[in-house]
């Protein structure tokens, strides 16, 4: 099945929670956005939406240079990812919740874990998985899909829950193989936890540094939105920084992620990696976030409606697609490799 049959399939199974719209923008005539007036978030972003909205708008106002004359060759879309090649520098966001966006008339939790690391997994490349309030001990959908059916082939996000909880759950994935294990530090503004009274905490320097030194694995920071906490990330130690608004989930009226991308890149590119998300919906965009001076993007929601709508297959499908649009991108603005790529390639 193609990724449109996917996608119908998930408009019928996500009916009043997303619209699978042509254009998944946030807008305040989506169905997603109409959920979050004095009603829970759903698929949409917190409050008015605007910070879902800015994160479209910061990648529509960039421009493609087109750049045609030269050498002819295949682009070459290969991506390190601490010490592991992937097939394409683009991953699948640590999305959780299934209540979200259909429960279990769209999908059930266990299912959209298994599809979105197994997907990836096919697809060359990773799938990331968060955490949300129906986590426990004894409920761990996440660990099954990463260590007990890929093998360890997934990273891992946790909330900013307490220092002892996080430090025990990031050991089971060292023990069980995982890629990469963090904690989603914007996590600390999520409307689900706190509705569901499941303590989260802002994070320290000295917190971060704590949880870095507690595993042999690279530590991410998801959810860095200024160059000041992007220093602040590189001081702990971490490995990896993830610029992301959680999607406009976390707190209304920000910018852009890819109008932040900017200043995080010009503070810390070089010392740590930088991943970017939000908004990014094609293989257009993911180069834009390349050329801003991301290593490598997640997709989020686009990830969910291709796993309710085909399961594993639908998100292999998904990955495989973006990965195609992002080697024509490539071919036609004149880079060969994700080396090649820099801010030349965009006009702001
Ligand atoms: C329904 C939903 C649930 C999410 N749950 C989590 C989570 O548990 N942990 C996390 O780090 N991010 C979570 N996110 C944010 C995504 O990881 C990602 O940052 C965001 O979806 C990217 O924006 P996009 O959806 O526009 O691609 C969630 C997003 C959505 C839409």
């Amino acid at each position: 099945m193609s990724v449109e049959e996917h996608r119908k399939i998930a408009k019928e199974k996500m009916k009043g929670k997303c619209g699978v719209f042509s254009m998944c923008d946030g807008a305040p005539n989506k169905i997603c956005q109409g959920n979050s007036y004095g009603k829970p978030i759903g698929f949409g972003g917190v409050g008015s939406g605007a910070s879902f909205v800015n994160n479209v708008e910061a990648l529509k106002k960039l421009n493609l240079k087109m750049r045609v004359i030269g050498e002819n060759y295949s682009p070459n879309t290969k991506y390190n990812f601490f010490g592991h090649e992937l097939t394409m520098p683009i991953m699948g966001a640590s999305v959780t919740g299934v209540n979200s966006f259909g429960g279990d008339n769209a999908i059930t939790e266990p299912e959209f874990c298994k599809a979105t690391v197994l997907g990836a997994k096919e697809a060359g490349t990773l799938g990331w998985r968060g955490d949300t309030y129906s986590y426990d001990w004894d409920f761990m959908p996440c660990y099954d899909a990463i260590c007990n059916m890929a093998g360890g082939w997934g990273v891992k996000i946790s909330k900013p829950r307490d220092q002892e909880t996080l430090k025990k759950v990031f050991k089971m994935y060292e023990e069980g193989g995982a890629i990469a294990v963090g904690t989603d530090v914007d996590g600390c503004g999520s409307t689900i936890m706190a509705t569901h009274n499941k303590p989260v905490f802002r994070k320290s320097v000295d917190d971060l540094k704590e949880l870095v030194n507690s595993t042999k694995l690279p530590f991410i920071v998801k959810g860095i939105m200024c160059a000041e906490d992007a220093l602040a990330a590189a001081e702990a130690g971490v490995s990896a920084v993830v610029v992301s608004n959680h999607g406009g989930r976390v707190l209304d009226h920000t910018v852009g992620t890819a109008d932040a991308l900017f200043e995080v890149v010009d503070a810390v590119k070089g010392e740590v990696t930088i991943i970017a998300d939000g908004g990014v919906r094609t293989g257009y965009d993911v180069l834009k976030m390349l050329a801003i001076g991301a290593d490598s993007v997640l997709f989020g929601r686009d990830i969910v409606r291709a796993a309710v709508g085909g399961g594993a297959e639908g998100v292999k499908a998904f990955f495989e697609m973006q990965q195609k649009t992002l080697v024509k991108a490539m071919r036609m603005t004149g880079v060969s490799s994700l080396e090649e790529i820099t801010r030349a390639v965009i006009y702001k």
